[in-house]
């Protein structure tokens, strides 16, 4: 079953590294390789491992790792936990070489980053062109040759380790848009591979697409996988005609034929919509845990038991919000609508791309609204907004959860947003409001949300307000909805269902 390295062997690695050995059960996804690697039937491919390097004194540090942040492994992780298979990504230490280990149960294939990849991969091509490019441009894309010449050397470099460790005829499941070129450089040299890829952000319309100089390359290296996902048909829809605008592809309904260097068709790509969502089980039984519902009233009483507690939940992005969701409080506090003494709002920001530019002066000035907010509004025993720039364990995130009457969720541009699906999850006796945006893929299935669009301030605060105010039946009514949306479609039959479909034989329609 495994290849030449033994279970042992592996073991003492693994302790090296200070993980577990992760040998259980596992050993049965192998198979024999004629090299001295394990090799695997199923592989996930991200940027992001699920766990990432910490220091000791960061809150949620175990052993130097915690939990990567962001929507892309809240998702993938319980799959992955309960699935023989492995994991190909970067442990966000830069210069830091790791061999294949094993964490939480998860077979783990590191990529090696410098800091120069870093620089220009990571926080250049890929968060400071390709995520404001892909969110409606809500701040401005740089377009940077060097940025783009390491992105294609990175996304090689993935690539190759998949390539190193994939058994033949393998599936290999490749995400988001910081490894586009992936799908298609598996292709060539390994046409055994199924490749399913997901792009768990928007994908742009090809109007704004168009801006990108090497629109035509990322195009052809997606196109490289069978089957293609996006979270909403919008996204899918925009692809394919990107598609066909910048490659000239013949797109028939969800399908490309795509062609070789010699004009014929080597495989049918097709795209469509899987909404992502979250481990609905695992919050649900935090949710009724009696610490989690203790420490919930516990963060009630600190806050000196108001009647209403509002909450954003983000990590600290220009796409979130939270500057709008902050202006609109700030002037239902100045209109007298909200009072320190009847409500509190807690905004928890996640550090996140703290040396990207965008990302310093959006810390910059939310930091300074809230001082703002507070200088003005506070008094001796209450303060108007609490604002937290920490990331927290799961326990503490579901305790807020349940703490909170209102749920704010303001996204300007968002592939899914997976903490309003959790807040939802987390309100097992049917109370609490969700403000939802319009603009958050979520939208599409929480329709009973109080959905608004966050530009639109005076309509924001009216929908605060409508939440602040909801009847309780109202509210329950709302939730149930919305909960029983979530219950029967969670993250395990989101999962089930694309790889489902990327085993589906396609029948070719030549006509
Ligand atoms: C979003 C992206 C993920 C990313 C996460 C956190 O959810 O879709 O790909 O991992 O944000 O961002 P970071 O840059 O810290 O990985």
């Amino acid at each position: 079953m495994q290849a030449t390295e033994s279970a042992e062997h592996r073991a003492e690695k693994h302790q090296e590294h200070g993980t577990d050995a992760g040998t259980e059960g596992k050993a049965a996804g192998h198979q024999g390789g004629t090299d001295d690697v394990d090799r695997f039937d199923f592989m996930v491919v991200s940027n992001r491992m699920p766990v990432d390097r910490c220091s000791p004194d960061e809150p949620g540090c175990e052993d130097g790792w915690r939990r990567s942040p962001g929507g892309l492994v809240t998702a993938l992780a319980p799959m992955m936990t309960k699935t023989d298979g492995a994991w190909v990504g970067w442990h966000g230490a830069p210069d830091e070489h790791l061999e294949p280990f094993s964490h939480g149960g998860i077979d783990l294939i590191p990529v090696q980053l410098s800091t120069r990849d870093v620089e220009l991969y990571y926080e250049g091509f890929s968060n400071a062109t390709l995520w404001p490019l892909y969110h409606d441009v809500i701040a401005p894309p740089e377009f940077h040759r060097a940025w783009w010449d390491t992105y294609r050397k990175v996304n090689k470099r993935f690539a190759d380790a998949v390539i190193r460790h994939a058994a033949e005829g393998a599936t290999v499941w490749v995400q988001d848009y910081q490894l586009q070129l992936v799908p298609r450089m598996l292709r060539e040299q390994r046409p055994d591979l199924k490749i399913g890829f997901f792009n768990h952000i928007p994908f742009p319309p090809p109007e704004i697409f168009a801006q990108l100089p090497w629109r035509r390359a990322i195009i052809d290296g997606l196109l490289g996988a069978d089957l293609i996902g996006f979270q909403r048909s919008s996204d899918a829809g925009n692809f394919m005609r990107s598609a066909r605008r910048f490659l000239g592809a013949s797109v028939k309904q969800q399908q490309v034929h795509v062609k070789g260097a010699d004009g014929q068709t080597t495989h049918i790509a097709r795209a469509q919509a899987f909404p992502i969502s979250i481990d609905v089980k695992q919050i649900s039984e935090l949710a009724q845990k009696p610490e989690v519902i203790e420490r919930a009233k516990q963060i009630r009483r600190d806050l000196g038991n108001p009647k209403t507690i509002l909450l954003g939940v983000d990590r600290l992005d220009y796409t979130k919000g939270i500057r709008h969701r902050l202006k609109a409080y700030e002037e239902l506090l100045e209109d007298g609508k909200v009072t320190v003494e009847d409500a509190s709002l807690i905004q928890v920001a996640s550090p996140s791309r703290e040396r990207v530019e965008q990302y310093r002066l959006l810390r910059e000035e939310v930091e300074g609204t809230v001082g703002h907010i507070n200088g003005t509004y506070d008094t001796m025993q209450n303060t108007a907004v609490r604002y937290l720039h920490h990331s927290y364990p799961i326990e503490e995130m579901v305790a807020l959860y349940l703490a909170a009457d209102v749920m704010l969720v303001t996204a300007l541009r968002d592939g899914m947003n997976l903490v309003a699906k959790e807040y939802v999850t987390a309100r097992t006796n049917n109370d609490g409001a969700l403000v939802l945006s319009e603009f958050a893929g979520a939208a599409d299935q929480l329709k009973q949300a109080l959905l608004m669009n966050p530009h639109d301030i005076d309509g924001l605060k009216d929908t605060i307000m409508r939440a602040v105010n909801m009847e309780p039946a109202e509210a329950a009514r709302r939730m149930r909805a919305m909960r029983k949306q979530i219950l029967t479609n969670d993250v395990d039959l989101w999962s089930a269902d694309f790889l489902r479909a990327l085993q589906e034989k396609v029948v070719r329609d030549d006509s």
